[in-house]
């Protein structure tokens, strides 16, 4: 593909994005610094951002393969993706299958405890209020999504989440929970976009149940590099 990076449109807490010569199209940068609590805790995790591009990636073509669009076109580099060019909706949208994090705090319920069943969660992206809970009646009466647009999002999410519990588990790893994004093509079309690393996924060890994704950085619990770079050995043997 002839496309080349133009000017920096966007730069998240995680990557940058950059126009191209072609407006279909847009190039995301993956960068090694890492936030948490909504920004206020600051770091750095060296050689996460070449992990998280091509996890990324891998993860990407591993769903395409199953039957889910997304936004990935081409990787450039080892940080650099060439991406189709969507409109993100303001929406974290997360599935657990494992009682952890803010589910656990929010509920009083053990970390670790299985659920009956998966579940699915929305957040409005929004920094100043803190990413609040949104329910799904809130965000079509906002006109965030709609009815069709829900039921579209809610089978994506679902299926990602049959699709890479069984590919984790082949690798000796729990998909515990995680975040996505869908974005919308200018025809109204909507993929998977932004990323699925250990930034956004929780995965323990299927054996110890030890973290192996960015709670490491989070808790401070040590050896965050060591982590991602576990994750990354195991898709890749
Ligand atoms: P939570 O338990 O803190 O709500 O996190 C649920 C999942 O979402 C977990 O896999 C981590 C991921 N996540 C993000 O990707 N970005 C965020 O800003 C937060 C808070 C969580």
């Amino acid at each position: 593909m002839n496309i080349t990076k133009q000017n920096q449109i966007y730069e998240g807490k995680a990557k940058k994005v950059f126009a191209t010569n072609d407006p279909a199209y847009y190039i995301v940068e993956y960068k090694d610094d890492a936030t948490a609590f909504n920004g206020i805790k600051k770091g750095t995790i060296t050689g996460k951002g070449i992990i998280n591009n091509r996890m990324s990636n891998i993860m990407f073509r591993l769903l395409e393969k199953n039957g889910i669009r997304t936004h990935f076109v081409e990787e450039i580099s080892d940080r650099e993706t060439i991406v189709r060019a969507v409109k993100i909706m303001p929406l974290e949208i997360i599935v657990r299958n494992v009682a952890a994090g803010s589910f656990s705090k929010r509920y009083g319920v053990e970390e670790g405890r299985e659920l009956l069943h998966p579940t699915l969660e929305f957040s409005l992206k929004n920094d100043a209020l803190n990413d609040p809970l949104i329910n799904e009646s809130h965000i079509a009466a906002l006109g965030i999504a709609n009815e069709l647009e829900l039921d579209v999002i809610r089978r994506m999410a679902y299926k990602i989440n049959d699709v890479m519990s069984k590919f984790f588990a082949g690798i000796g790893i729990r998909l515990i929970d995680f975040k996505i994004e869908a974005g919308k093509l200018p025809d109204g079309t909507i993929v998977l976009a932004d990323e699925i690393s250990p930034d956004t996924c929780r995965f323990w060890d299927a054996k110890t149940n030890e973290k192996l994704d960015k709670d490491r950085f989070r808790r401070d619990l040590g050896n965050v590099e060591e982590a991602y770079q576990e994750i990354f050995r195991r898709i890749n043997v």
